[in-house]
């Protein structure tokens, strides 16, 4: 595993982080059911493998998986990073509409006593007193940034939270946040496939920000062909991607076919080559992935010892290019 700084915080980060969004199970992430031991089983799958940050949100399966994530992590909290979320809650207290998910309404808010109360729900379902990394979950329409930074401020000064990062943002949000208090990094989706993000790199190396990557193998359809031929029900999230539609399903065979001598070369997984594309794009790149079991864990931690070729990186973008060029 390699280690990188939050941004200019003290806190030390694994580069792979752990995404814990099909923990929270329910319609979207239909396919496996999760419980209490299962999460034990990986937070020591994690522990075991140096992944020591994990990123939560508590829209995650209606704060399902904040939840088993706080049930689990007991007697286990001191070993990770904790990250999740503010600003979309299901409280019915105002704010614009977001969604309707596992039958509730998901609001967007980011009035200061909404945030405040995210960060109290958060703590009291991850059973903790303190949580490492908040990321601010969509980006306010209404309330200005001012306000919910003066917020997430004091709540770092009562020592309820030690670092904030936004999400779902643009590089001109960064620099507003900025005005306001340090923020540590952003997460936002990047992928071989929907690399448009890159146009953030060079404001977060204005502020020392880590670039934390989510959809990377873009909820598991870069990660190998198999998934193509798989049903999923009607409101898994995967049912409803692009992907498993034509032109793009034989589009995505057609690049995994050309990937395929590669991965011989390598003796590695697709998963591991597109990652390690990715790793290739940023120095200061987090690399936040999916994970339900271990061995897909296992398999993204050896990410690290490919060592792509200029030429490597360059065929894995012009494989892409064609799927990137479906209008
Ligand atoms: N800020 C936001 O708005 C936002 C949006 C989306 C996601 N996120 C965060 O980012 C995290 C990652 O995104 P994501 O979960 O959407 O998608 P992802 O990381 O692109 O894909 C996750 C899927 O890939 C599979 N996988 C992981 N490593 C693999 C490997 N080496 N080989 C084969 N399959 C592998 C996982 O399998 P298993 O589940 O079977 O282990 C899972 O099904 C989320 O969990 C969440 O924490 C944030």
């Amino acid at each position: 595993m390699k280690y990188q700084k939050l941004g200019n915080t003290d806190i030390e980060v694994s580069q792979v982080s752990f995404g814990a969004w099909g923990l929270g199970a329910g319609n979207v992430w239909s396919d496996m059911a999760v419980d209490v031991h299962m999460v034990e089983n990986l937070l020591d799958d994690a522990y075991e493998l140096g992944i020591n940050y994990i990123d939560t949100a508590p829209v995650y399966g209606i704060g399902h998986s904040e939840t088993v994530l706080g049930q689990a992590l007991k007697g286990r909290r001191d070993r990770f990073i904790l990250q999740t979320k503010c600003s979309l809650n299901w409280r019915n207290e105002g704010g614009e509409f977001e969604y309707v998910r596992d039958g509730y309404t998901v609001n967007r808010d980011h009035r200061a006593e909404a945030v405040r109360k995210d960060v109290e729900d958060s703590l009291e379902r991850l059973g903790t007193d303190h949580i490492d990394a908040l990321v601010v979950h969509r980006i306010s329409r209404t309330v200005p940034v001012q306000e919910t930074m003066a917020e997430l401020n004091r709540l770092k000064e009562e020592g309820k939270i030690r670092a904030v990062l936004i999400s779902n943002s643009q590089p001109a949000d960064l620099d507003e946040y900025e005005q306001y208090g340090y923020v540590a990094g952003v997460q936002e989706k990047f992928s071989l496939l929907d690399d448009a993000n890159r146009a953030y790199f060079d404001t977060c190396s204005k502020y020392n920000a880590v670039f934390q990557v989510y959809g990377s193998l873009e909820e598991g359809f870069l990660a190998g062909p198999g998934i193509l031929d798989r049903q999923f029900g009607p409101d898994d999230v995967r049912a409803k991607a692009k992907y498993m539609q034509e032109p793009y399903r034989k589009a995505l065979k057609d690049m995994y076919a050309g990937l395929e001598e590669m991965c011989q070369g390598h003796g590695c997984s697709f998963a591991n080559l597109v990652q390690a594309w990715t790793l290739r794009q940023y120095d200061a790149l987090n690399l936040l992935t999916g994970f339900r079991r271990r061995h897909t864990m296992e398999d993204t931690c050896r990410v690290f010892d490919i060592r792509l070729n200029d030429e490597e990186v360059s065929r894995i973008s012009a494989l892409a290019e064609a799927i990137k060029n479906i209008k």
